[in-house]
């Protein structure tokens, strides 16, 4: 899952808002959705949540919120006897009962206390114990379904405050001790690497429309039941759905603060089960088929409603992968695994970091849909204003090109990231060709050829083998 580290975010009370609509990820070639509940129209949701701290961990819970891992899942059992049937044609329901699977008292489960599957070894880490509760959470939500079964998606708020000087976080994989760097990351002192306040309105049914949501501050001093919020960090998912007709919208609102600066709100597909990129630990997820380059495309309804400033990104779409960089699998071991992220910011206002002066902002070559690679040292032929930033992997032994190397702290293990922006020459693929293309006052369903464009992108390996890219899940992002 997509975390892109490497611009300091010093811009307070930006507020994202944006609707999705109907996630649809299929494999091009057979159109077999690969993801649970293809279009988001199954009555009966799925939704988790998770909170990570600057190294996607937990390190410390907020107090009496339990560990930062939550699920919404319910199913609709419709009441036969208040519908009319005429001439025995069915008249939609509007009306039934949900089922929920999750308690609250599951959504609060916080490091002592047990659970089905979490042994005393692990009762007390708050790490391991929110990864235990991910998958506890999953099983709740299970649905049966061929070739796999799958459990929600994923709601994760990242909050991007690093205290150096709290020991928490690792170098590229390996533990490493405090140390002093002011004004490196932002961070307000002791304690600013918290996990949120969750306010949770289970969904419930009413006049025919289903709705609930997750929501709540960074600012511990947040009260769940009051609605002034002026001047604190807040972040928003509302779902909706009418019983019966069109698709589940996501309504998503993200705004830092002082002490905030820098947060995430992402909408994600997971892989079912393995380690899904930026996180060392088996996830739960949507994708019931593992999508794969080329073979793979995204449908989608965007509908931007108010932009954060210059300072913010947002993400069309993440996709987060993980493999090593001889191209084996990842396996966990955080040494060795190296997260990719690929993404496309769609904020107009946001720059080409690469260019002809700035060639160590991009990637060593850009590949073309007729697979010829063009080096960013052909300054006639090069596309720079396609590309944003791309950085190497820290654990990366052979680099041939003068580049940088991704932030080593915010990820569990090495990373590498690969940022696009709109451009004609990705206009092939169904993505964004101009600035302002999807921004605000510019909803579209858009049609991704996720897998081919992923499958022309330049990531960093040592051997020469053709490498099977695995492509493990996707994001949304808020980026503030
Ligand atoms: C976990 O912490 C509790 C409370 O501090 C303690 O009683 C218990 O022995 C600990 N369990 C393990 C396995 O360390
Ligand atoms: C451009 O870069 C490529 C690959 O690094 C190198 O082989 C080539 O000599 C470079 N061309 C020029 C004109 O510097």
């Amino acid at each position: 899952m997509g975390i892109a580290i490497m611009e300091k975010k010093q811009h307070s009370h930006s507020t994202f808002l944006f609707l999705l609509v109907f996630l649809t990820i299929t494999r091009a070639q057979s159109h077999v959705p690969a993801v649970g509940d293809p279009g988001m129209k199954r009555d009966g949701l799925r939704v988790g949540f998770e909170g990570w701290n600057f190294c996607n961990e937990v390190g410390q819970e907020a107090p009496l919120m339990g560990s930062p891992r939550a699920a919404d899942c319910f199913d609709l059992s419709v009441d036969c006897s208040k519908n009319l049937f005429l001439f025995s044609s069915l008249v939609i329901p509007d009306s039934g009962k949900l089922i929920h699977k999750v308690t609250e008292a599951d959504n609060k489960l916080g490091v002592g206390q047990p659970f089905d599957g979490v042994g005393p070894q692990d009762i007390n880490n708050t790490d391991i114990y929110a990864a235990k509760k991910e998958l506890y959470l999953g099983s709740l939500c299970e649905v049966k379904d061929t070739p796999n079964p799958w459990q929600f998606w994923m709601i994760m708020l990242k909050n991007g405050n690093y205290d150096t000087m709290s020991g928490l976080c690792p170098q590229n994989g390996k533990k490493v001790p405090p140390f002093d760097s002011p004004g490196r990351f932002p961070c307000f002192g002791k304690g600013c690497m918290n996990q949120p306040i969750l306010c949770h309105q289970q969904t419930q049914i009413k006049e025919g429309t289903m709705s609930g949501g997750f929501s709540g501050s960074y600012d511990l001093g947040f009260d769940c039941d009051d609605d002034g919020y002026d001047g604190l960090s807040y972040y928003e998912v509302i779902w909706e759905k009418k019983v019966s007709v069109g698709s589940w919208v996501f309504k998503h609102k993200l705004k830092t603060s002082k002490k905030y600066p820098w947060l995430m709100l992402y909408l994600r597909a997971d892989a079912t089960k393995g380690f899904s990129g930026g996180y060392h630990y088996d996830t739960r997820g949507m994708l019931k088929i593992l999508p794969e380059s080329p073979n793979f495309k995204v449908r989608f309804t965007l509908d931007i409603k108010l932009g954060g400033g210059a300072k913010s990104q947002f993400y069309l779409l993440d996709i987060g992968s993980c493999w090593k960089n001889n191209g084996t699998p990842c396996d966990g071991d955080v040494l060795s695994d190296v997260t990719r992220y690929s993404e496309m910011i769609i904020n107009p206002e946001t720059p080409a970091w690469c260019s002809p002066t700035g060639q160590r902002n991009c990637p060593p070559y850009h590949i073309t849909p007729e697979d010829r690679k063009i080096y960013r040292n052909d300054t006639d032929n090069f596309p720079y204003s396609a590309y944003h930033y791309y950085c190497a992997p820290g654990n990366a032994k052979h680099l041939e090109h003068e580049v940088d190397t991704c932030d080593p702290y915010s990820n569990p293990q090495a990373q590498e990231i690969v940022q696009l922006l709109p451009h004609p020459i990705w206009g092939e693929y169904g993505y964004p060709t101009k600035k302002g293309d999807g921004w605000v006052g510019d909803a579209r369903t858009w049609e991704l050829e996720v897998g081919a464009l992923s499958s022309r992108l330049y990531f960093y390996q040592v051997s020469k083998k053709k490498i099977k890219t695995q492509m493990q899940l996707f994001s949304c992002e808020i980026d503030n």
